[in-house]
């Protein structure tokens, strides 16, 4: 069995932590996989068939933005299943560290989606994560640099950046984690430096029913 633990460098205590801050804050951003971990994810999205993410999503005057290539649900195992175990059973001990706990146990990812953000990307524009998404929303930075803004609104209002680089993780609220049904709105931009990312999250209805 392959086993990815010894690539994070997070704990269950670390995690809850940093866990404690979300119904505040919306999102956080943690060191949590080591160089090697991450390489190794790297070069597993390196065999994934990526296609262009649809430029403009949503209703009208809520469009969305978006500038990047995506691969979801694909099959197969590799260093991106081994990190989803790993992490998945650090998040279980963590959520159950919790008083009180913020989601329901046992816990696991059922929708993922690798992004590649093209140096000079626009990124995407402000929004929020569908409603069936809910817990947490796990946003790994594999490679590249780009900046992951938190807000109030599409207008950007009281963004707050975080740095999305190699082995960051962006940990943001799903619906319904601590009972909280209002999602964060949030964007990406200022990539210099093309940036990979691996997505895990939770869709309560279907998953593989991805509109972006
Ligand atoms: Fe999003």
């Amino acid at each position: 069995m392959s086993s990815f633990d010894s690539h994070l460098l997070t704990t269950p205590t670390t995690l809850a932590e940093m866990m404690s801050c979300l119904p505040q804050e919306g999102a956080v951003a943690f060191s949590l996989v080591d160089e090697d971990g991450c390489a190794k994810m790297l070069q597993a999205t390196e065999s994934l068939k990526f296609r262009d993410g649809t430029p403009v999503v949503g209703s009208p005057g809520n469009e969305v933005h978006q500038d990047f290539t995506i691969c979801m649900n694909f099959e197969g195992k590799s260093a991106l299943n081994d990190y989803q175990i790993a992490f998945e059973k650090q998040l279980n001990a963590a959520f159950e560290l919790m008083a009180p706990q913020p989601y329901k146990t046992p816990f696991s990812f059922n929708d993922t989606a690798a992004l590649r953000y093209h140096e000079g990307s626009t990124g995407i524009s402000p929004h929020r994560d569908l409603v069936c998404f809910e817990a947490v929303i796990a946003i790994l930075t594999l490679s590249g640099e780009a900046g992951f803004y938190i807000c109030d609104d599409r207008d950007k209002t009281n963004a707050k950046r975080m740095e999305a680089k190699a082995g960051v993780m962006i940990l943001m609220r799903g619906k319904n984690f601590a009972g909280i049904e209002e999602r964060p709105f949030h964007f990406v931009e200022g990539i210099t430096k093309e940036r990979v990312g691996f997505g895990l999250r939770y869709n309560v209805r279907e998953p593989r029913v991805r509109t972006q």
